[in-house]
């Protein structure tokens, strides 16, 4: 009985341990790592779907000198102190709010044009929408914001990241590694990483004068 008890004690220590690092440490270092192979020029416009307090978008900030990081939230109560204000705030502190802009919207109905942007990220994000069909709108409004040639990277849950790749039918998908578990292997992250083709994907047919 003892001994059950402190297996379990130890399981669960260990849980949270994991869980901290990943989420003070391991996700930014798993960011920065995709970021830098990436290799932004330094002029791209990107956009972070779901950003949240900025974790992604601030480090995408941080590699722009000449360019910008527009970030688009619902700002929901899945991540503690969600407001675009504490997003700027941590812009600020990390010395990039100047190229970083944060929007109110849904990411199923995103307020940008066709092709407006050069990189598209998201992470942890996606799968909070309820529905598939949810998903699937914003997997296809990531596709039509993004040029063509510009990239993707999606990160979340791996069943719903293998289905991401599946409804876009291109991109490969990795997983970000036990720096990134929440917990243990059974919370952990993959990666989608894609080229956009630039099909012409749920894209408004173009009228055709006469
Ligand atoms: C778990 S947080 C992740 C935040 C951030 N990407 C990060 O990695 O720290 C998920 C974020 O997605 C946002 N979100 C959920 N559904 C959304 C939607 N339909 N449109 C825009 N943002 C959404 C939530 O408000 C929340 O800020």
């Amino acid at each position: 009985m003892r001994s059950a008890l402190a297996a379990t004690s130890a399981v669960l220590l260990t849980g949270t341990g994991i869980y901290l690092h990943t989420t003070l440490r391991g996700k930014l270092r798993a960011w920065d790592g995709i970021l830098d192979r990436a290799a932004f020029q330094g002029d791209e416009q990107v956009l972070d779907m779901g950003c949240g307090r900025g974790a992604v978008l601030i480090a995408a900030a941080r590699r722009l000198p000449r360019g910008r990081a527009v970030g688009v939230d619902l700002w929901s109560a899945d991540q503690s102190g969600n407001r675009p204000e504490a997003t700027l705030a941590n812009a600020a502190a990390a010395g990039g709010a100047d190229r970083v802009e944060v929007r109110g919207g849904d990411m199923t109905a995103l307020p940008f044009p066709n092709d407006s942007f050069d990189v598209v990220t998201s992470a942890m994000a996606i799968h909070n929408i309820s529905s598939a069909e949810g998903r699937h709108r914003a997997l296809d409004e990531a596709i039509r914001v993004l040029r063509p040639g510009g990239r993707l990277f999606i990160a979340g849950p791996p069943p719903f990241v293998r289905k991401y790749a599946a409804h876009l039918g291109q991109g490969t998908v990795r997983g970000l590694g036990p720096g990134h578990w929440y917990s243990g292997p059974w919370i952990a992250v993959s990666l989608l990483r894609l080229t956009n083709r630039g099909s012409e994907h749920d894209r408004p047919a173009p009228s055709i004068g006469t």
